[in-house]
């Protein structure tokens, strides 16, 4: 781990980096212990793992808060790690430019949380970040039709927006196949909820290959060892189909 001065170009390095298809694994800092977040992402980085999830939440739109964007401001000066940012929050139009400026690689926000989805990518690209889209467990796949093409990445909720620990939702599995299927081989297929090594291959199968695990990871017994174990459980699935 080591700090940099990041510039417009580290970006678009890590986004070239998101474009090409491959197995990454996504720790999320959700299950961190916080009081330790610099060793807990110097351990992530040792561990391989590609990228970084920041779970964003507002108690608005889901009903907890986590971390906002002084956060995300110091990780970015501790790593240089792809800062996947993770918006739950009920206004991502307002909030854009602040998690851009902090840092963010990719910003994901949650096509339930605004009327205009279209608005926010325009903005996220005036701000030259890379645009996810993330839809919830209830919100079906044809709901991205006006926009599929327009993003960098579709994040499927397999578990309810809000908390760590939760169980994956199965019937997920069929939405993933269906957005699978309707991507361009730059764009990324991410899954977060209940991901872990009995989940992970059903989750790759299907057609994910960005995979978020947060208590997967940090409440294993070795962390790093359980990045390499699920990232080869997705790549050998995956190979399937
Ligand atoms: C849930 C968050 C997730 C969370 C996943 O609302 O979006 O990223 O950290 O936690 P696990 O992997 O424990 O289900
Ligand atoms: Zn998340």
């Amino acid at each position: 781990m080591h700090s940099t001065n990041q510039t417009s170009t580290d970006r678009s390095k890590r986004l070239q980096m998101l474009r090409t298809p491959a197995v990454r694994i996504a720790p999320s800092i959700l299950s961190a212990d916080f009081t330790r977040l610099g060793e807990q992402i110097g351990m992530i980085e040792k561990a391989n793992a590609q990228l970084l999830h920041l779970d964003i939440m507002d108690g608005h739109f889901v009903p907890n808060l986590s971390i906002g964007v002084p956060v995300v401001y110091s990780v970015r000066k501790c790593t240089d790690l792809f800062l996947d940012v993770h918006l739950m929050i009920t206004d991502p139009l307002f909030y854009a430019e602040p998690f851009a400026k902090a840092g963010a690689d990719l910003v994901t926000f949650h096509i339930e949380a605004t009327p205009d989805p279209q608005r926010v990518i325009d903005r996220l690209r005036e701000l030259n970040v890379g645009v996810g889209i993330s839809l919830n467990p209830g919100t079906p796949a044809d709901a991205l039709a006006p926009i599929l093409d327009k993003v960098d990445l579709v994040l499927v909720m397999t578990v309810w927006p809000g908390f760590g620990g939760q169980k994956f939702i199965e019937p997920m599995l069929e939405k993933i196949r269906a957005i699978a299927g309707q991507l361009r081989p730059d764009q990324r297929l991410e899954v977060d909820g209940g991901i872990a090594v009995h989940t992970i291959e059903r989750a790759a199968r299907a057609g994910a290959d960005v995979f978020v695990a947060g208590s997967a990871v940090f409440d294993a017994a070795d962390p790093s060892a359980e990045v390499a174990r699920l990232q080869s459980l997705a790549q050998a699935a995956g190979k399937e189909g």
